[in-house]
């Protein structure tokens, strides 16, 4: 058989290129290229058509019940899977490193082995000693949880299969697995997708609920491309600021589940604790009277979520305003800017503009942007908004606020915390659940929180965030 040539991959984006070159064509990536031998392939060579085997096709119908769902025990992880992992299944989680992808992973078969579970932990990054030096931290030690230290996948899949079917088994972390059927090195994109795809395999064939750890690349990706994310049912991103102690898990693809669901944890001496309410944390003592910010009632999957909003509109020190977004998206803080200029006149360009997800969130929602707006207008006219109120609705480009979705329960939330006002966008049909409710009809409607925003700013008054 003829030498199968080898193929020159990017390491960030897949794409593949028939000549070594130090910059990507597809993702504009330096050094990012690497040659790779071809990946053997899957049924035969192209031009030879081998005879396959029929199998039998079926209906949708099904007598059996489901096999019920493996609960690890770690509630918050539990329901961001979509209620406990499936049998069979493949469950991808991504984060930074050090994020805590190790300990959230422990702590899961751990809690489940607890319980009885048949759980397996195999580390390619730690060795033994220090796995179980984690365990004794989180005190673990006493739980029957099966652990082992390899990076080899024919080995892996040996020991698996040798012994009882696990219920749950971890890998941490895929970038560290190689398999001898390849000649690439460990954590190129091929071995990552060949070695990630015989376990997905096992898995399948098992019955054994799979966990493949992953750590994100500089540009937010898992292993480079999207390598492996196809292959499995379910990817979790964990995430959290370094310096702030608490870490947001969320669903970004689940075949058993919501995607927008979250699980709140905080990281402490002993592992990471569950966050049952995590409105109370996210807002922690805040102080009210600060021009600049406002209390977003915002909602993660199923689950309302409070968070404060800090702005903080600054004189230019030099030609370029600055712009800074911390948990938001810079775009649609551009957008919110224009709109207040040309809906409400309210002439930030030319300011310095600082917003800030207070506690390292991280918000999607356009339902936002009313509380953005409220924020920034508030640093303008360096005058607090009103106390105890919450704020949500989304701005459209013509500067009307249009209605969201679940606002009962983002206020129901809102009366739990003890806020007294909420100011949402008209046309919600809500009974306010004992708030005194304001509706706004466009972003005009929050200059009552700064009379005069351009003699506040020519008076230069220091507005804090
Ligand atoms: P780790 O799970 O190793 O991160 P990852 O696997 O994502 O790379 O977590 C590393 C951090 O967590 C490290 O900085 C120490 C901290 N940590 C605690 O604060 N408390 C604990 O009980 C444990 C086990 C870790
Ligand atoms: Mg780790």
């Amino acid at each position: 058989m003829a030498k199968s040539s080898s193929s020159f991959v990017c390491q960030s984006c897949g794409a593949t290129a028939p000549k070594w070159s130090g910059k990507c064509e597809a993702c504009g990536g330096w050094n990012t290229i690497t040659e790779e031998g071809a990946a053997p392939p899957i049924g035969g060579s192209a031009t030879r058509r081998v005879k396959g085997r029929k199998f039998a096709l079926e209906d949708l119908k099904t007598e059996d019940a489901p096999p019920p769902r493996r609960i690890t025990g770690v509630t918050e992880f539990d329901r961001v899977c979509g209620g406990g992992l499936v049998p069979g299944s493949a469950l991808l989680v991504g984060g930074d490193p050090g994020i805590g992808k190790s300990t959230l992973i422990l702590q899961a078969l751990g809690e489940y082995a607890r319980k009885g579970g048949h759980a397996v932990y195999i580390s390619g990054e730690e060795a033994m000693a220090q796995v179980r030096m984690r365990g004794a931290r989180m005190e673990l030690s006493h739980v029957p949880l099966n652990l082992g230290a390899a990076t080899n996948v024919e080995d892996i899949l040996a020991t698996l299969e040798g012994g009882k079917p696990p219920g749950i088994v971890a890998i941490d972390s895929i970038q560290t697995l190689w398999t001898g059927a390849l000649d690439a090195a460990p954590g190129t994109i091929a071995q990552v997708r060949t070695a990630s795809f015989d376990l997905v395999r096992f898995a399948k064939s098992s019955g054994a609920a799979l966990i493949l750890v992953g750590h994100v690349t500089k540009d937010g990706q898992i292993a480079g491309p999207k390598a492996v994310e196809h292959l499995v049912d379910a990817v979790l991103y964990f995430e959290g600021e370094r310096g702030h102690h608490f870490r947001v898990l969320r669903a970004v693809k689940n075949r058993f589940g919501p995607t927008d669901e979250i699980g709140v944890f905080e990281m402490t001496g002993k592992g990471l604790a569950e966050v049952a309410n995590p409105s109370a944390l996210f807002l922690g003592d805040r102080d009210s009277s600060a021009p600049g910010t406002a209390v977003f009632a915002g909602l993660e999957g199923s689950r309302p979520l409070l968070c404060e909003i800090q702005a903080l509109v600054a004189p230019t020190g030099y030609g370029t305003p600055r712009r800074a977004v911390v948990g938001w998206d810079t775009g649609r803080l551009a957008m919110i800017l224009a709109v207040l200029d040309a809906r409400a006149g309210v002439g930030i360009g030319g300011s310095d503009v600082y917003l800030n997800i207070a506690g390292g969130l991280k918000i999607s929602e356009p339902a936002c942007d009313l509380a953005a707006a409220a924020a920034l207008v508030s640093s303008v006219g360096g005058q607090p908004l009103p106390k105890d109120s919450v704020f949500f609705g989304e701005i459209s480009l013509s500067g009307d606020i249009r209605p969201v979705p679940q606002a009962e329960s983002r206020l129901k939330e809102a009366a739990k915390l003890g806020f007294k006002q909420a100011f949402i966008p008209k046309g919600t049909k809500v009974d306010g659940a004992g708030l005194k409710v304001t509706e706004m009809t466009s972003v005009a409607d929050l200059l009552v929180f700064a009379p005069r925003p351009s003699q506040a700013r020519a008076a230069k008054t220091p507005s804090a965030g």
